[in-house]
C-alpha cells in the first residue's frame, strides 16, 4: 500500500491533529502525516507534532497582511516541496481564496464543531445553545469556496445537556471530532467518500 502524504494545517492546540497522527501510526492506515503547518508561530500543536516526530513548518500569515494570494503561494510551495497529496484542516482559522480551494478540489478536508449545515462559521456552540438545540456534533467535510458548506464526509452527534455552556458543549463535541476525523480521512483515501 502506498500511503497518501497528508499535511495537517493548524492554528492552535492541535488535538484533532494529534488524533490523526496517532491513527496514522497503524501500519494499515492509508495516510502518512508528512507535515504539520501552522500559521501561528507559537501554536501549542507545533510542540505536540514535534514530540510525535512529525515535521513542522510555521507559515506566519501576518507578514502577508491582507495578501491572501501571496500567503497561499508560499503555502503551495511548501506543499509541493513535501509532495503533499491531501490537506487536513484541524482548527486552522484562516479562509482560503476560491482559486486555492479549486486547485485542491476534493483534496482539502475540514472539521467543524457542529452538525453542518447547522451553525457554520464562528461560535458554533454558542449558536447551538442560543437556538435551543437538543443535539449537536461534529462534521468532516470537503472544503469548497463557501465556508463550512462542502460535501459532508462524516458526522457524529452528541446531546446538548441542561446547563451546558459553550465550553462544556465544546468538550463533548471535541470527543466526537476525535472519533470521526481519522475515519473520514481513511474513507476519503480509500475512495469510500
Ligand atoms: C476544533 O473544535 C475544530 O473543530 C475547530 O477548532 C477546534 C480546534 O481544536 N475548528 C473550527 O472551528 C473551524 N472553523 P484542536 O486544535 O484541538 O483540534
Amino acid at each position: 500500500m502506498t500511503k497518501k502524504r497528508v499535511a495537517i494545517l493548524i492554528s492552535g492546540r492541535g488535538s484533532n491533529m494529534a488524533t490523526l497522527i496517532e491513527a496514522a501510526r497503524a501500519p494499515d492506515y492509508p495516510a502518512d502525516i508528512a507535515l504539520v503547518i501552522s500559521n501561528v508561530p507559537n501554536a501549542a500543536g507545533l510542540e505536540r507534532a514535534r514530540a510525535a516526530g512529525v515535521k513542522t513548518v510555521v507559515l506566519d500569515h501576518k507578514p502577508f497582511g491582507k495578501d491572501r494570494v501571496a500567503f497561499e503561494a508560499a503555502l503551495q510551495a511548501i506543499l509541493d516541496e513535501h509532495c503533499i497529496a491531501l490537506i487536513c484542516l484541524a482548527g486552522f482559522m484562516r479562509l482560503f481564496t476560491a482559486a486555492f480551494v479549486q486547485r485542491w478540489s476534493q483534496r482539502i478536508l475540514n472539521i467543524h464543531p457542529s452538525l453542518l449545515p447547522l451553525f457554520p462559521g464562528l461560535d458554533p456552540h454558542g449558536q447551538a445553545l442560543r437556538a435551543g438545540a437538543k443535539t449537536s456534533g461534529a462534521t468532516v467535510h470537503f472544503v469548497i469556496p463557501e465556508t463550512d458548506a462542502g460535501p459532508i464526509i462524516a458526522q457524529d452527534s452528541v446531546p446538548v445537556l441542561p446547563g451546558d455552556t459553550p465550553d462544556s458543549l465544546a468538550a463533548r463535541v471535541l470527543e466526537a471530532e476525535h472519533r470521526i476525523y481519522p475515519i473520514a480521512l481513511k474513507q476519503v483515501i480509500e475512495g469510500k467518500s
